[in-house]
């Protein structure tokens, strides 16, 4: 299945999908990354590999509608089943979520409903949970707020900072994001109100 990654940083969690994605069996394979941000180390590393890429800054826009639209237009023209959000600092709007309806995943710092939002790692440190995660979820119109598909917990230590406890939060959440990028692609999904199961 063909997959579009949207990123706005590093892009650890697309390096692994695409070390993962030139095994046959995988099932999904990244066509194109599309970033907001020129300046994105996501960007590199897909160049590196040779897959294509796409820049749709805001500043290039005259409001945020107009952005959406021309996003929603830059992934379409790679023909994607699938559009993997992987550390993409933006909130899709209506305009991309009805082009890509329930074909959307998103991957959050934090064990969802708890600590949604940019900051899911430092407001998890600063309420004090004992335990925290991350979550790969389909993305609705809200902030973290779509049906959730796979979570799995880390545990915070006691000398963790945000930067420790994001670093071994990012290795879990390489893993299952792969791991969920290649189910859905080779199974699909069913959704039944907020419950989602894996397999079409
Ligand atoms: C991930 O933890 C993602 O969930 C969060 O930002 C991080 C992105 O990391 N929103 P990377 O760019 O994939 O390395």
């Amino acid at each position: 299945a063909r997959v579009v990654v949207l990123v706005s940083g590093g892009g650890s969690n697309l390096a692994a999908l695409l070390a993962a994605h030139d095994d046959p069996a995988y099932g999904a394979r990244v066509v194109g990354v599309v970033s907001d941000r020129a300046d994105a180390g996501g960007l590199t590393g897909a160049r590196d590999a040779g897959v294509a890429t796409a820049v749709v800054a805001p500043a290039d826009f005259p409001d945020r509608a107009a952005w959406d639209a021309a996003l929603a237009k830059t992934v379409a023209s790679f023909g994607p089943r699938w559009v993997v959000s992987a550390g993409f600092m933006r909130i899709l709007g209506a305009p991309f979520l009805l082009r890509f309806d329930e074909r959307v995943l998103n991957t959050h710092p934090a064990l969802l409903p708890a600590f949604p939002g940019a900051h899911g790692v430092r407001d998890a440190l600063a309420y004090g949970v004992r335990v925290t995660g991350c979550t790969v979820h389909l993305v609705d119109a809200g902030t973290d707020t779509g049906p959730v598909i796979a979570q799995q917990a880390v545990e915070v230590l006691d000398d963790d900072d945000e930067a420790t406890l994001h670093e071994r939060i990012k290795t879990v959440e390489r893993a299952l994001l792969v791991d969920v990028v290649g189910r859905v692609a080779r199974h699909g999904l069913t959704i039944e109100g907020r419950r989602v199961r894996l397999g079409g």
